[in-house]
């Protein structure tokens, strides 16, 4: 599916918004920078149809055959990311609403109720308009579905979506008193008697049901998911052999749809990723999505859709990429199981929303830093092209759950102060600085494979997920578990008798309360780490204290123990520890179980990542500090084409990749 002959390299491509002139310098400057994948009208659908029910292909066609023309192929959008004016003025009943009842006007985008069937009937009406005329293009290679669903707009709580909730909860449970039942509306006096009493949890003068709210995140995420699926259907059915997928956003942005029900669903996996531009280190955050993003692609190559040239336009202060910078991420991803590469976008608007977004084309032209370092990135990429369909592995594994991270944003839990991504991010950042490569799974993944499994705020986790992981321990496995694990069901009954039930045997633990921290309060471990945010008291039964508060609400109690169940053993982080203690004590665990890892030999900010085939394997060394780096290789360096022999020296900011065992230049 992918190309035959190498890496993708492209960008959302948007000729709708400059004149005919304009697209042959396009081709030109595609065919300098070594372009061969272009995203092309995701949001042309007032430029496609620009009355009800009429076409106008005429320009895209132009733009499909010259892209044909310089081999360039087109992730080809069904133009359905944002309704066109007339059909928002005919039938406001699209629009979606709040929370809190207000609707939200047109004149931006994704402006439309995910679960609107006008919405969708307009939708699918273009999408086979589309599919019908491109399916046999020589320039489409993949269909591009609507575009970041969900991504302004993931939960509508309109009257449509009320109804469609309610079909939804009805297939569910069946009868109302299991909705009651699972809802536990005894508290309160929220007793349904009928279907016809629920609503979306709208703004109300007390928070909310837990069991509501998370069914209506489900049901939302589905919802979305839904309009994907009917788009594909349309697609597969004109254009079967074309592959079908849609721009997930992997990472801190995308908190809103369970991805793990959605990925399945896609012929190849696309994300889109963008760094937090304030977070000095936001390429650890970048190393997670894209970890993320194999994980939905159960280790195959994926397709980054989308990725900033430099600076974004939507963050409170949009920092530009530092020379290097541009690169070093886009090989980030690729090192990470990307076989494609994309940027938002190829040139940079004049005007409108995105004016003061990068683009590889910036407005001061190609005599600019960002082109010049697209060009040469064309370059690396067609250097290391062997890289195309090998694979990652990782010994460590981190589970990520859409269920517990909308859980602990709920109103109504113990602290605001528990960040569920924070966590996650926290833990995965130990593990980079550690060295060690991890792979993003679902709670429900085969761990039969990882040494190391690290479970940060499972907090929703069923008692047969206890069973397996207690399994996966007994057989020799570890897991590292953190605090606001296994403390509810899948309805969000949290569990009798101490925290955290499915996994109280093999941590060898009990709660018996919690004691959140108030803001900026910091405890002291008598093991010299330090902690804030969470404390609690627990009890170590056969597990052993490895640290205890020195201080705080439960000066003398545990923080940190591990528990050997079987032949392997169970840490658990009773507290946010400092990341420094995090990382001493991560790297003891993955000692324990051994785990080798680049820690060992000092060395932080250089990431090095290894993809492999059969008889190749790929060492991709990003030096992310300003030293050099020394690092063990042996092999051909593809991108200065030269021969390794024992070290290697990168050069700070830059970045190697090494063909392993490959001893001399056949290139
Ligand atoms: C993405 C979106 C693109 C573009 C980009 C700007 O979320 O898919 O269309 O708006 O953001 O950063």
């Amino acid at each position: 599916m992918e190309r035959p002959d190498g890496l993708g390299f492209g960008a959302d491509y948007n000729p709708e918004q400059w004149g005919r002139h304009v697209w042959s310098e396009d081709r030109e400057l595609m065919l300098e920078a070594g372009v061969n994948r272009a995203t092309v009208g995701v949001f042309a659908w007032a430029l496609l149809e620009p009355r009800p029910g009429e076409f106008d292909f005429g320009w895209l066609d132009e733009v499909m055959d010259g892209l044909a023309g310089i081999g360039v192929e087109v992730n080809l959008g069904t133009g359905t990311a944002n309704p066109p004016q007339w059909l928002s003025s005919r039938h406001p009943e699209i629009l979606p609403v709040r929370r809190n009842g207000t609707s939200l006007w047109p004149g931006t985008r994704q402006a439309y109720c995910p679960s609107s069937p006008v919405f969708l009937e307009h939708a699918l009406r273009l999408t086979r308009r589309i599919a019908s005329r491109y399916r046999d293009h020589p320039a489409l290679v993949t269909w591009h579905v609507n575009n970041e669903i969900g991504a302004h707009v993931a939960r509508c709580y309109c009257d449509v979506s009320g109804a469609a909730f309610r079909k939804w909860l009805a297939v569910r449970y069946g009868q109302i008193d299991r909705l009651n039942a699972a809802w536990g509306t005894t508290v309160w006096s929220l007793r349904y008697t009928d279907w016809d009493q629920v609503l979306p949890p709208r703004q109300a003068p007390a928070f909310a049901n837990p069991g509501h709210v998370l069914d209506f995140y489900r049901f939302s995420s589905d919802a979305c998911h839904s309009l994907y699926l009917a788009e594909r259907e349309v697609l597969r059915s004109i254009a079967p052999g074309t592959p079908v997928t849609t721009n997930l956003v992997a990472g801190r942005y995308g908190p809103n749809l369970d991805y793990w029900r959605w990925a399945a669903g896609l012929d190849v996996i696309a994300t889109d990723h963008y760094p937090d531009s304030s977070d000095p280190d936001s390429h650890i955050e970048l190393a997670l999505a894209a970890d993320l993003s194999r994980g939905l692609a159960h280790g195959s190559p994926w397709l980054l859709m989308e990725q900033p040239p430099s600076a974004v336009n939507w963050q409170v202060r949009n920092v530009a990429k530092l020379p290097g910078e541009l690169t070093r991420n886009c090989l980030q991803h690729v090192a990470r199981g990307a076989d494609t590469a994309m940027f938002f976008q190829w040139r940079a608007s004049l005007f409108g929303a995105e004016q003061h977004h990068s683009a590889l084309i910036p407005h001061a032209g190609t005599d600019t830093k960002v082109w010049r370092e697209a060009v040469a990135l064309g370059g690396i990429l067609r250097r290391i092209g062997a890289v195309r369909g090998t694979t990652v592995s990782a010994e460590v594994a981190l589970i990520l759950d859409w269920e517990s991270w909308w859980s602990l944003d709920m109103e109504s839990q113990p602290s605001i102060d528990v960040d569920y991504f924070d966590n996650v991010h926290r833990i995965y950042r130990a593990l980079w600085e550690i060295g060690v490569t991890v792979d993003i799974v679902a709670p429900d993944a085969d761990l039969s494979l990882y040494r190391l499994v690290a479970v940060p705020c499972l907090y929703i986790a069923d008692l047969e997920t206890g069973v397996r992981l207690g399994e996966y321990i007994a057989a020799g496995g570890g897991v590292v578990v953190s605090y606001l694990s296994g403390i509810a069901d899948s309805n969000l009954h949290l569990y009798p008798g101490g925290h955290p039930a499915p996994f109280r045997d093999w941590l060898g633990i009990r709660i018996e309360e919690f004691f959140p921290l108030r803001e900026g309060e910091i405890v002291a471990l008598d093991d010299g780490s330090t902690a804030d945010v969470w404390c609690e008291l627990f009890h170590a039964g056969s597990a052993e204290v490895l640290a205890a508060y020195q201080d705080g609400p439960v000066a003398g109690g545990p923080a940190l123990t591990v528990n050997r169940h079987g032949a392997g053993r169970a840490w658990y982080l009773g507290t946010r520890l400092d990341s420094s203690s995090l990382r001493t004590v991560l790297a003891g665990a993955l000692q324990t179980v051994g785990v080798s890892h680049q820690s060992e030999s000092g060395r932080t900010g250089v990431e090095m990542v290894r993809r492999r085939d059969e008889t190749r394997s790929f060492l991709f060394v990003i030096n992310h500090t300003d030293e050099p780096a020394d690092v063990v290789a042996k092999g051909h360096e593809l991108i200065g084409k030269r021969d390794v022999a024992g070290t290697l020296r990168v050069g700070p900011g830059r970045v190697a990749v090494i063909e392993e065992g490959r001893d001399q230049d056949a290139g």
